[in-house]
């Protein structure tokens, strides 16, 4: 349960985990256009890859770096780090020295950045676990999908009725009470449905009904997220995201209505993440403050309306 407690000892970076049980839902999507989105804002933002295997965060990265080398432009990137594979011939062994590679990188950022940016692997790992019980702000990309719905709890015959939680779910809710004990804090689950399509259907208002129903339950909230558009797909090699200068890189050298849809709806998830932002007036460790006494408000209510055995 999220009780009113005293604030915990914040630390200067917010966390922001981008993950996902559930593969290819947009995870590695979301962290590129949050991070980026994060450092135009003016902010110092870190980013960690923990996904090994493919490093898309890292990969895209790399071809950002290049750009802006190439077109000589100072580009903004991110403090990154990327988690190597642990490359000995036991899993035990290599647990041991991803947490080590981990536990390095957090503790360069915690204290140096006002942000940090995970995006996780889809594999369920201790790795991605602890990750999970770190994170301010989680962020789950889900897909319009009753597939992806059955992550965070199985889905009947009858939609209606609520199916037992399942694995996504019940890894964050272990991550929320491990938090919990670590140092007070909590964590604001924000789902987001990406990939959506330009016309509603019966699906989707269905798959946003569950959601809904689902939502004062396993308390997280929902937002939404970018809709299925190409230019979220292409500008992956030149390592640019809607939000740069991409009028010049593309062939029609103005921005089409899509595009100017998918910066809008960039700049919409970041308002609806709720960050804390630091003002002229307000600090970074105030807005910080302030943004954990409205979180737990917000939890408090929510529970209000949902389980009467909260979670
Ligand atoms: N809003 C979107 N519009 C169009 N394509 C998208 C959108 N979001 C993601 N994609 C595409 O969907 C695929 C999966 O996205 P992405 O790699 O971000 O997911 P992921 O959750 O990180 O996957 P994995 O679990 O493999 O790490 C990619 O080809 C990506 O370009
Ligand atoms: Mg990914």
């Amino acid at each position: 349960m999220v009780q009113a407690t005293d604030p915990p000892d914040l630390r200067s970076a917010h966390v922001i985990v981008v993950g996902n049980e559930k593969g290819g839902t947009g995870k590695s999507t979301l962290s590129i256009h949050i991070a980026i989105a994060l450092l135009k804002a003016g902010y110092h933002v870190a980013s960690i890859d923990l996904d090994t295997r493919q490093r898309t965060l890292t990969r895209f990265l790399e071809n950002r770096q290049s750009w802006g080398a190439n077109a000589r432009r100072a580009i903004e990137l991110p403090f990154h780090h990327a988690l190597e594979r642990g490359g000995k011939d036991s899993a035990s062994e290599n647990e041991i020295v991803e947490f080590t590679s981990f536990a390095e990188a957090i503790a360069r950022v915690e204290h140096a950045y006002e942000f940090v940016v995970i995006d996780t692997p889809a594999s369920d790992s201790y790795l991605m676990r602890l990750a999970h019980s770190l994170a301010d702000t989680l962020v789950t990309p889900m897909n319009d999908s009753f597939i992806d719905v059955d992550v965070l709890a199985r889905v009947h015959n009858d939609r209606r009725e609520r199916g037992a939680t399942a694995q996504y779910a019940a890894l964050v809710l272990e991550a929320r009470r491990q938090r919990r004990l670590a140092d007070a804090g909590l964590i604001d689950w924000v789902v987001v449905r990406n990939r959506m399509a330009s016309l509603a259907s019966h699906n989707q208002r269905q798959v946003a009904g569950s959601l809904g129903r689902l939502s004062p339950e396993l308390q997280f909230r929902m937002a939404e997220g970018f809709g299925d558009r190409v230019i979220f797909r292409e500008l992956f090699p030149v390592g640019l995201t809607v939000l740069d200068s991409i009028e010049e890189v593309t062939d029609r050298g103005a921005l089409s209505a899509s595009q100017m849809t998918a910066r809008s709806e960039v700049e919409a998830l970041i308002g609806n993440l709720r960050l804390p932002c630091r003002t002229a007036e307000l600090p970074h460790m105030q807005a910080r403050h302030l943004w954990f006494e409205k979180t737990q408000a917000f939890y408090q209510e929510l529970i209000s309306k949902g389980s009467a055995e909260p979670v």
